[in-house]
């Protein structure tokens, strides 16, 4: 297992490219199980998750190959319809399978994604979708096994407790591409990784309109074809790097950072007095000493993504005043609390909200990573942090972080990685 050292201080300054976003290229590899032709998916993030939907889809039968930042999948026959229990159980994402392999196969076997850190992730809208569409659902030993004669477009509405669901609509569209007739998703999720995905679907053949509102049409067709595309830039990582300028008060410009994708953040940010300006193909963040604490809830796109929640939590920590964070996707995703702690950050703990008092200053510690997100904002946290910090676990950033650490190395901070 690896940890990052950080000694912290240090005003990061230069100009940095974002990566593709994970979010986009794991339904879109798990979408090129839908044709028996070649797919090439450019722009793709060396990551552990990315890995790991490679491993899934030549578990099924595919062709893949990674290399210099493309992925070509080649899903000529496909040898199972199963996609197993020990690699679902290690990234939730993979069970994205389930629509294209019921889509192309008319049968899934998807293993359930089991627990996660972050609370409680049940998939009964996804199945909700699947079920509109005629497939019948049963929980066998669990998996979640899946089948249908036909499938037929339906009308349904996939809001949930929570609001919307990313997956979910990702799920539902992949099936009903190869459903007979139209399909219409009310409630369905906004996220430019939806947009993302039905841009690449449409590529191949579908005939998807309304992506990017909450109500998305499909008039499904007989066949899709091989295609290539370009991922968008993964608006979390250009997120957490403008935070990373804002909380060491650095001067950078970071290339990949789309305002469009970064509505609700950018304009938290604009409110406590983060200096942002447009700059060539991104954002440039100027330095500015003194920021207002200010308080978010975090919601389905365009809301305050809940992926940078915790981001956000530790700059609010070094900003004096008190912020209040209400997370309102997953009410229990502040296990970075007791590790900000650990660093001296003053933040209580009520429910679904967290409440910052922040200080001049936090000092460097040994923490532990939990999640992908909380350990972005603890190597954050120990950016401006005075002294050394190591944060522990980092295979969960290596999760949805492609080289992190280089990228704050070329910003001028002192991080390294070591075996622990
Ligand atoms: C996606 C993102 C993840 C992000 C999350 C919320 C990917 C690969 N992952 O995850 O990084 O944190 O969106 O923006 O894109 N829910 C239900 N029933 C369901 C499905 C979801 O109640 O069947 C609830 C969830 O518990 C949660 C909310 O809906 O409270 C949103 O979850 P969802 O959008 O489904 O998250 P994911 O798609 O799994």
């Amino acid at each position: 297992m690896d940890k990052l050292v950080i000694e912290g201080g240090i005003s990061l300054k230069g100009t940095v490219t974002v990566s593709g976003a994970k979010n986009s290229v794991l339904p879109l590899l798990a979408a090129c199980l839908l044709t028996n032709e070649r797919c090439r998916i450019k722009n793709v993030p060396n990551l552990r998750d990315v890995n790991t939907m490679i491993k899934i889809l030549r578990s099924l039968g595919a062709q893949a190959e990674f290399s210099n930042g493309e992925v070509t999948v080649e899903a000529k026959s496909l040898k199972s319809h199963t996609a197993d229990y020990k690699l679902v159980s290690t990234m939730r994402a993979s069970f994205c399978v389930l629509g294209p392999l019921l889509g192309r196969l008319r049968k899934a076997k998807v293993s359930l994604p089991g627990g996660c850190i972050i609370g409680l992730r049940p998939v009964d809208l996804h199945l909700k979708g699947i079920m509109a569409l005629g497939a019948k659902v049963e929980v066998q030993g669990g998996y979640i096994v899946v089948e249908a004669k036909e499938l037929r477009g339906a009308s349904m509405y996939l809001g949930g407790g929570f609001g919307s669901s990313v997956l979910a609509t990702d799920n539902v569209m992949m099936a009903a591409v190869l459903a007979k007739g139209k399909t219409v998703i009310e409630s369905a999720a906004c996220e430019p990784e939806v947009v993302d995905l039905a841009n690449f679907l449409n590529k191949m053949g579908a005939k998807i309109k309304g992506h990017g509102t909450p109500c998305i049409e499909i008039e499904g067709v007989r066949h899709l074809h091989g295609t290539d595309y370009h991922v968008i830039p993964d608006r979390i990582e250009a997120g957490t790097l403008v935070l990373a300028a804002a909380i060491t008060q650095g001067d950078c410009v970071i290339k990949g950072a789309f305002k469009e994708h970064l509505g609700a953040l950018l304009d938290k940010l604009n409110e406590s007095g983060v200096k942002i300006e447009d700059a060539d193909g991104g954002l440039r963040i100027k330095p500015r000493k003194t920021l207002k604490p200010v308080n978010f809830t975090t919601l389905p796109y365009p809301g305050f993504p809940t992926d940078m929640q915790a981001q956000v939590m530790s700059l609010m920590s070094v900003t004096p005043g008190i912020s209040v964070i209400t997370e309102k996707i997953y009410p229990d995703r502040f296990m970075h609390v007791a590790e900000l702690h650990r660093m001296g950050a003053n933040i209580m703990r009520e429910g679904p909200h967290a409440i910052i008092s922040g200080k001049k200053s936090l000092s460097g510690a040994p923490v532990m990573a939990s999640d992908l997100r909380a350990s972005a904002a603890l190597v954050l946290a120990s950016l401006v942090a005075k002294g050394r910090s190591e944060v522990s676990r980092i295979y969960h950033l290596d999760r949805g972080y492609e080289n992190l650490e280089l990228k704050f190395q070329k910003l001028g901070a002192r991080i390294w990685r070591e075996k622990e």
